[in-house]
């Protein structure tokens, strides 16, 4: 089961008891914040705030921070499924469809991932032309925060080449009452659309959207590649048509169930962004980034206002990270089949380490996977890469650390390469968006990487194992 909307999300968070209300009037400046850090760090629920200042709007924050919620949002208990069903519907396609799609619940799963156009929609119930984000509790979480930020946007648009839509979360620092910018990342699909109207030269139609079902909300996060639809792939999860509706002012479609929806544009003017207490734990450093221009707002009568809380990890997107390893995990084994697992552990910050597991076949195969992940997606700004067996438990850092002490020789297995993207937050790189790489090989070595055979590891015959485990009570007592 998947919601149609926000409000039935919190409903069924509420009934589980995995959110929790807060009554008393909080600040939206510093104040949400803290509390919300607190409990990140605790009990976890999400968190209802119902008198925010002078405000009319209530706010939620750590809307997905824990799998559980995640799971729920998605309706799935194992994520990976996930990701497995929705590459057996890729095989169909790839394959004779005919022929493949073995029944009529496939097809019908298919056909229902498209988005279904709507002409009435909740999100226009009020069209606001004098736009005034004042009006908005639009939180500011750190003191050296640069002013106040809409911190889990769903920012919408389109690719000039061939109209493709793309939604992704890029956090927005307000900087009047009409304009903000958006910190896209160089990497990512939205400013790859951004780039394609400034070399056009076209004015760019841009639709954010605050808060609507949560699968939406996720998918705007997950790293769904360039070529996948976005409103497909969130259909897909669905198991049934998102409905879309056309925006007032603009030729963009967004989710018939937003609570809030900005309309306008970005040009060629940008401005300075930032600094901002980010996921890293650290504050961001200041960039230039382009001004979106807000000519219109459209919103349900009461809306709710979404934001998530960055901070020392872990916090909510640490959670949406993991999701994101478990379901695309099948997609990275089917290009890369002798991967076993991987773990991209959570102090990690999503692109500084991985670990990753391998049915290790011949001499130098652990950096052929390596050399194979730094080719993938957003996988290609992954700082550090260690691999390990097959036999390796990949979250478990004694398995992992001990794999390192006893299979890697440096100067052989370590592999460094400079010069290379990284994630626009790696704060330690030697320039931003371009600093190095390190990959270990913590594998047993095959005989043709050292020259004489790999030790075999020590452990008691299967004969003694019985023995004793028959014996064991007796021992004791
Ligand atoms: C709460 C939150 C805030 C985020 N803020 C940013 C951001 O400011 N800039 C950015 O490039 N990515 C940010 N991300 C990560 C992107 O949303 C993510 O990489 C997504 O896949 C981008 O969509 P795209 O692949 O379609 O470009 C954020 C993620 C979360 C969970």
């Amino acid at each position: 089961m998947t919601f149609d909307n926000l409000r039935e999300y919190l409903n069924i968070l509420e009934e589980k008891g995995w959110l929790k209300r807060i009554r008393v009037n909080v600040s939206s400046i510093y104040e949400i914040a803290e509390i919300t850090n607190r409990i990140c760090k605790s009990s976890g629920e999400a968190l209802l705030f119902e008198n925010v200042d002078r405000y009319d709007i209530p706010v939620v924050t750590n809307l997905f921070g824990s799998m559980e919620r995640i799971k729920l949002a998605l309706g799935y208990d194992r994520l990976e499924k996930l990701g497995e069903d929705f590459l057996s519907l890729s095989k169909f396609r790839l394959d004779n469809i005919l022929k493949k799609l073995s029944s009529i619940k496939d097809i019908k799963r298919y056909m229902n991932s498209y988005p279904k156009v709507v002409k009435k929609a909740v999100c226009k119930e009020k069209i606001i032309y004098d736009v005034d984000l004042n009006r908005y509790p639009i939180l500011k979480l750190w003191p050296k925060d640069a002013g106040r930020f809409i911190t889990f946007p769903i920012v919408i648009t389109k690719d000039p080449e061939n109209d493709k839509i793309n939604l992704g979360t890029y956090r927005m620092q307000v900087i009047d009452k009409d304009k903000t910018l958006i910190h896209w990342h160089v990497h990512k699909h939205g400013y790859k659309n951004y780039l394609k109207n400034l070399r056009e030269k076209k004015k760019m139609e841009v639709a954010v959207v605050i808060g609507c079902d949560p699968v939406t909300m996720l998918c705007s996060v997950f790293p769904i590649p360039e070529n996948i639809d976005d409103y497909f792939f969130i259909g897909f999860i669905r198991k049934k048509p998102l409905k879309i509706v056309k925006c007032e002012t603009l030729d963009l479609y967004v989710p018939a169930n937003s609570e809030i929806v900005l309309e306008g544009y970005v040009t060629d003017e940008v401005r300075l962004e930032g600094p901002f207490g980010d996921h890293t734990g650290y504050y961001s450093q200041e960039g230039y980034y382009p001004v979106f221009e807000i000519e219109c707002i459209t919103q349900r009568e009461n809306p709710i206002y979404v934001a998530s809380v960055t901070g020392k990890p872990p916090m909510e997107d640490a959670y949406i990270g993991k999701a994101v390893e478990r379901i695309f995990l099948p997609f990275i084994k089917f290009l890369i089949p002798e991967i076993v697992d991987i773990n991209i552990p959570i102090e990690g910050l999503f692109h500084n380490i991985l670990i990753v597991s391998i049915k290790k076949q011949y001499p130098g195969h652990a950096k052929k996977v390596m050399f194979s992940l730094w080719g993938l997606e957003y996988l290609h700004l992954t700082k550090i890469i260690i691999v390990v067996d097959h036999d390796v438990n990949v979250h478990n850092w004694f398995d992992v650390w001990y794999a390192i002490s006893t299979r890697v020789d440096p100067a052989r297995d370590v592999v460094i390469i400079k010069n290379t993207p990284t994630d626009t937050l790696d704060h330690a790189a030697s320039n931003l968006n371009l600093g190095s790489k390190m990959g270990i090989d913590a594998t047993r070595k095959f005989k043709e990487e050292i020259g004489r055979d790999f030790p075999e590891e020590v452990e008691a015959s299967e004969e003694i194992k019985r023995l004793v485990s028959k014996k064991w009570y007796e021992y004791f007592h």
